[in-house]
């Protein structure tokens, strides 16, 4: 058994379902998640009720994460049709501006070239465009961004074809950055026919090729991202579920058991969860913020027991070697073998500067 103390986790995509999904999560449950998952800082998706699409509602919900969030936290503005230039004015508050090109969860999509070009040419150069984006939609995200002159990060990258692309682009010097999730690596289509609704997201499950192909390009990825989207049982037992996964939880036990297994350096885990998804987004994350991880012990991932508000796992029953033993935020100590001792508002909000990203 060996104990290691790492920076704190930095993910860049997740769904904390203010305003409007209390039911789901609150910033309170989700940052409580973060906490448990070793996760200091996040970055917090738009397709809320109503969207973060304008100054107004970014504004109301930052000032909602100052007095609730238990990790630091950052927030998207979303892009919908006609609002580029909005949007854009209120950059500097916002991590990313966020665009849904593909099936998702909610309502903010663009479908068209007409409602997306206007985002490429208002949104400010150097911050980044994350795109949820597949298949075809990979090369339009990778060409508007040559075009335009501007960073573009793809989401969740789940296809093989997908992360040739982005490592050729990549190769060819274009500013592309990308993020895997976790349950693109440890889960395939061979898992769905027992997880059933549990394991249905966006970008759905990829074949067992895909996730070998995602593991053999990790070179090509910069940032580990959970894509932490939390939906009831009950709303998963329906006749519609809603797609996606919570994840926060469990990110760390499965990476450090790829590391035992040799999958992947400890170094390489660091980078990947930490330091370069900090420094591509231009985060300053204090050197405080720690994760005390055991590795070694096998446990179970459990059913119930999580701090996400849904209190589910795709990944329960999974056997792992590792653990978050105790996560601390600006040296106080946040969560503790199994127990959050955060007061509300120990998180803050991020501030991003964007001369300090690094590509
Ligand atoms: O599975 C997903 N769920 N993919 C997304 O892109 C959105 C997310 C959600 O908000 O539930
Ligand atoms: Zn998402």
């Amino acid at each position: 058994m060996s104990t290691h103390i790492l920076p704190g986790l930095v993910d860049v995509h997740v769904h904390l379902r203010h305003p409007g999904g209390a039911h789901k999560e609150t910033i309170r449950t989700g940052t409580a998640a973060a906490l448990a998952g070793g996760v200091t800082a996040v970055l917090g998706m738009p397709n809320t009720q109503p969207p973060i699409t304008d100054a107004g509602v970014l504004d109301a919900a930052l000032a909602h994460v100052a007095t609730e969030a238990l990790c630091d936290v950052g927030l998207y503005l979303g892009a919908a049709d006609g609002n580029a230039h909005e949007v854009a004015a209120a950059a500097e508050r916002a991590c990313g501006l966020k665009v849904y090109l593909n099936d998702t969860f909610g309502q903010l999509r663009i479908e068209t070239l007409a409602a997306l070009r206007p985002h490429f040419e208002a949104w400010p150069h150097g911050r980044p465009i994350v795109l949820h984006a597949e298949d075809l939609n990979v090369a339009t995200a990778i060409g508007l961004g040559r075009v335009h002159g501007q960073w573009v990060h793809i989401a969740h990258v789940s296809r093989a074809e997908e992360i040739r692309l982005i490592a050729a682009a990549k190769d060819a010097g274009l500013h592309v950055t990308c993020e895997v999730a976790p349950h693109h690596l440890f889960l395939s289509t061979d898992d769905l026919a027992r997880l059933g609704a549990l394991g249905d997201m966006r970008p759905r499950l990829g074949t067992p090729a895909d996730v070998a192909a995602l593991w053999a390009h990790l070179d090509a990825v910069d940032c580990i991202a959970t894509d932490h989207a939390p939906h009831t049982l009950v709303e998963k037992a329906s006749p519609t579920p809603p797609p996606g996964v919570p994840g926060l939880e469990t990110t760390l036990p499965l990476l450090l058991t790829a590391v035992e297994d040799g999958r992947l350096s400890l170094e390489r885990l660091v980078e990947l969860t930490s330091t370069t998804p900090a420094a591509r987004f231009g985060i300053a994350t204090p050197t405080e913020s720690t994760v005390e991880v055991e590795v070694g012990p096998e446990w179970t991932l459990p059913e119930r027991g999580w701090q996400t508000k849904p209190d589910w796992s795709p990944f329960a029953g999974t056997r792992v070697r590792g653990r978050v033993v105790r996560t601390t935020l600006r040296g106080a100590t946040v969560w503790d073998e199994g127990r959050l001792t955060a007061a509300a508002g120990t998180g803050r909000v991020l501030t991003f500067d964007a001369a300090a990203v690094a590509r």
